[in-house]
């Protein structure tokens, strides 16, 4: 059976104490609501509708793609009257799932148990809510189910309704049950049942939850489902909670990764987010930062501290404390930092080392070069067997155009030389320790720019006059 999936995220999310809209703060660096999209998409949905607020532009331009709709929700006027503006835009699926733009880690699972109950209704089909239990359900709306006020276990009696925390009753408060907001219904009912909602409650608000007495009243079966852990329905309303989250969700990452086989330090210290992915044999030291795409081949070990965005490392290699490295490809065998800066469009082929405080930016570094120390390689191309001496500046920008330097196989580039760009350096050339270099340099020879050291021989150290 298709399925449409309205994604509520026009609250304000006042308490975030941010211009930014809520459901734009990120969760493992992507915005909460793209978590829930794609958790969303996971289910294959024949329409997708995001109900964006006001001033929320930004949250249209941020999610906008193939398959959302949107549909704007001014002013907010609780989570029915939020459903409500979407309903133009459902497509003909039988059934609709609601999901919350601020509660992104509802598993996949849940949310396929949860459609799954309620296709299950027969005929249109039934209604289904994911519910968990709370030791603290404060602020949220219970579950009533019928012979449970006073709080027994809601397994017994079925969903009568439900009442929100500021609507209900000292017996009912004590109902742990809670509505998470997410359910599945038939499309077709929905439409009628947001029609007929009144707003005569303690916050004067269209509640969405109202229409559970409206499904019972036409015979319509109402079952739950369960959410596996509480997280799962868990929403942001704070930094607080936001934080709490990204910890769960990191803890949840790095036990896959251990899973695996990956030995991590400290799975309570890194952080993914992207998708990282890892060989056999793979060490991760703490506090290390995975961003975008990374893959790391067998037999890798990652030093403490070190930032890895969009990057490819082969088997092998060895990255050492405090490494940044972004948009690069590193090779087999290599070794990185301590303190090394690989830039975006930094290549290195195997068995290369780049040692502390050296730069790489779009540059090609063949097999075996080094350049162990204080060194800055822009634009180059870099043969195999290279040495890069301390110092060394490839000067690849003149203020408005950027050059090249070519240096070729087996050349050796004596400390603090520089390399003024377009230059070339030809296989097994040498330069000469301190010197700039304009022009091409020859293969297998010496070449400096060097003032003639020399000796003054009548100096004579300056004295003081005494008095
Ligand atoms: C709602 C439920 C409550 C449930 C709780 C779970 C109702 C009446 N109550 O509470 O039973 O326990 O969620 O968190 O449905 N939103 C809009 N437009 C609005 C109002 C809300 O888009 O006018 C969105 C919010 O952005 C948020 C979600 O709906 O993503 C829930 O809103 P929130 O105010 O947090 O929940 P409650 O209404 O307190
Ligand atoms: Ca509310």
């Amino acid at each position: 059976m298709s399925l449409n999936v309205v994604i509520l995220a026009a609250g304000q999310g006042k308490r975030m104490h941010s211009a930014l809209p809520k459901v734009l703060h990120r969760l493992a660096g992507k915005p909460l609501v793209r978590h829930v999209i794609d958790a969303a998409r996971a289910l294959n949905p024949a329409t997708i509708v995001v109900v964006y607020g006001h001033g929320g532009e930004a949250v249209r331009e941020a999610i906008a793609g193939p398959g959302i709709a949107f549909a704007k929700q001014e002013p907010q006027l609780g989570t029915g009257h939020a459903v409500l503006q979407a309903v133009p835009l459902l497509g003909a699926a039988e059934t609709t799932l609601i999901l919350y733009g601020d509660v992104p880690l509802t598993s996949i699972e849940a949310l396929k148990a949860l459609v799954g109950a309620a296709q299950k209704g027969g005929g249109a089909g039934g209604m289904a809510i994911l519910t968990v239990e709370l030791d603290d359900p404060t602020g949220y709306g219970r579950m009533v189910r019928s012979g449970t006020v006073g709080g027994k276990r809601p397994s017994s009696g079925s969903i009568v309704r439900i009442v929100e925390h500021r609507d209900a009753t000292e017996a009912e408060r004590a109902i742990r049950e809670i509505n998470s907001g997410i359910m599945a219904m038939p499309t077709a009912r929905l439409k009628d049942w947001l029609a007929k909602l009144s707003n005569t409650n303690s916050q004067g608000e269209y509640y969405l939850t109202d229409i559970v007495p409206m499904a019972l009243a036409e015979g319509i079966t109402i079952a739950s489902a369960t959410a596996p852990h509480a997280w799962e329905v868990l929403g942001v309303n704070s930094k607080a909670q936001l934080a709490a989250l990204e910890r769960i969700h990191q803890r949840k990452l790095a036990d896959a990764l251990l899973e695996a086989g990956v030995t991590l330090a400290d799975p309570a210290r890194i952080d993914i987010r992207g998708m990282l992915s890892c060989g056999q044999d793979v060490s991760i030291d703490v506090n290390c930062v995975f961003e975008g795409d990374v893959v790391l081949g067998n037999d890798i070990v990652i030093g403490p501290h070190c930032v890895l965005k969009n990057v490819r490392v082969r088997a092998g290699t060895r990255i050492e404390a405090f490494c940044h490295l972004e948009d690069a490809e590193v090779g087999a065998h290599c070794r990185i930092g301590p303190y090394a800066r690989l830039r975006p469009g930094a290549q290195l082929d195997e068995h290369v080392h780049i040692g502390n405080f050296v730069e790489v930016k779009k540059s090609t570094i063949g097999a075996g070069s080094k350049a162990n120390h204080l060194a800055y390689v822009g634009d180059s191309e870099v043969g195999k067997n290279v040495n890069i001496g301390a110092g060394t500046i490839t000067c690849n920008y003149d203020g408005v155009n950027k050059s090249k330097t070519i240096i070729g196989d087996g050349a050796f580039i004596g400390s603090d030389s520089t390399l003024v760009a377009p230059v070339t350096i030809g296989a097994g050339a040498y330069i000469g320790a301190g010197s700039t270099i304009t022009k091409a340099a020859p293969a297998d020879k010496l070449t400096l720019t060097r003032a003639k050291q020399l000796t003054v021989d009548a100096w004579k150290p300056p004295k003081k006059k005494l008095p």
